[in-house]
């Protein structure tokens, strides 16, 4: 197989339905860059949670934009070889653990509904991506970061199968939680990114649509390096 095209794919779904882990695997399979968008409004949202930017659930809009004016805000990933994973810094420091947490999941979904957010982290991701050869996960690729991308997947499962997901890797983590809590959030994290006015999840026309809930990581995996294959040998047939 000749791979001189590299690729743009675009992972949007549902909030814990395994969207990194698939991006990760692809990655890895096709030595592609993975870049996690989510890990990105994580990253603001640790930031507003240090400098105390909020009050319940209301964000200071205007003390944030000044930030991100001030180029307070900077956002990398680095690859770690011992743990073999891409990890988030925020101003040079790492805050991969810091943004897993449950503190930062309760307060995303209102950062990532502020359109100046967007604008700056989805600018952000073009330049992070341009070159392509990247598979990138979110909730907005496929319709709004790349709508050009070279192939496009819909991940959802069952918001319950989702929860208990979510609640065993916590738990392995040795987070408080309650299984309930873990579904309220799945729950209100879907209202919210599904209903919000700016680019709000949703299937691109063109996205190919997965339901994991009851399909093993390994099946998913091999399903879609056989869908990135056939767009590779398609775009090869073409370039020669
Ligand atoms: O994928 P995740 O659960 O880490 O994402 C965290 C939050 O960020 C989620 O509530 C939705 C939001 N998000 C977004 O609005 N757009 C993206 N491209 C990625 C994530």
């Amino acid at each position: 197989m000749t791979t001189h095209s590299k690729l743009i794919i675009a992972i949007d779904g549902h909030s814990s339905c395994g969207k990194s882990t698939m991006a990760k695997d692809l990655a890895k399979h096709f030595g592609y860059k993975y870049i996690d968008t989510g890990a990105m409004y994580r990253a603001v949202t640790f930031f507003v949670i240090k400098n105390k930017l909020f009050t319940g659930k209301i964000i200071d809009e205007k003390l944030l934009q000044q930030a991100f004016k001030e180029n307070q805000i900077n956002i990398e990933f680095k690859y770690n070889p011992i743990r073999l994973n891409s990890e988030t810094l925020l101003n040079g420091k790492n805050i991969e653990q810091e943004i897993r947490g449950i503190e930062v999941s309760e307060l995303v979904s209102p950062i990532a509904v502020i359109p100046f957010v967007r604008h700056e982290l989805v600018a952000l991701q073009r330049e992070m991506g341009k070159e392509g050869g990247i598979v990138m996960d979110g909730r907005d690729i496929g319709t709004n970061v790349f709508p050009n991308a070279d192939l496009k997947i819909f991940l959802t499962a069952d918001p319950k199968i989702r929860a208990e997901r979510r609640f065993k890797e916590l738990k392995e983590k040795g987070q408080d939680v309650t299984f309930d809590e873990i579904l309220k959030n799945v729950k209100e994290r879907d209202f919210i990114d599904s209903n919000r006015k700016t680019h709000p999840l949703k299937q691109a026309e063109d996205a190919i649509l997965i339901d994991n809930s009851y399909i093993t990581i390994k099946e998913q995996v091999q399903k879609v390096i056989k869908l990135v294959n056939q767009v590779l040998n398609k775009k090869t047939e073409r370039e020669n």
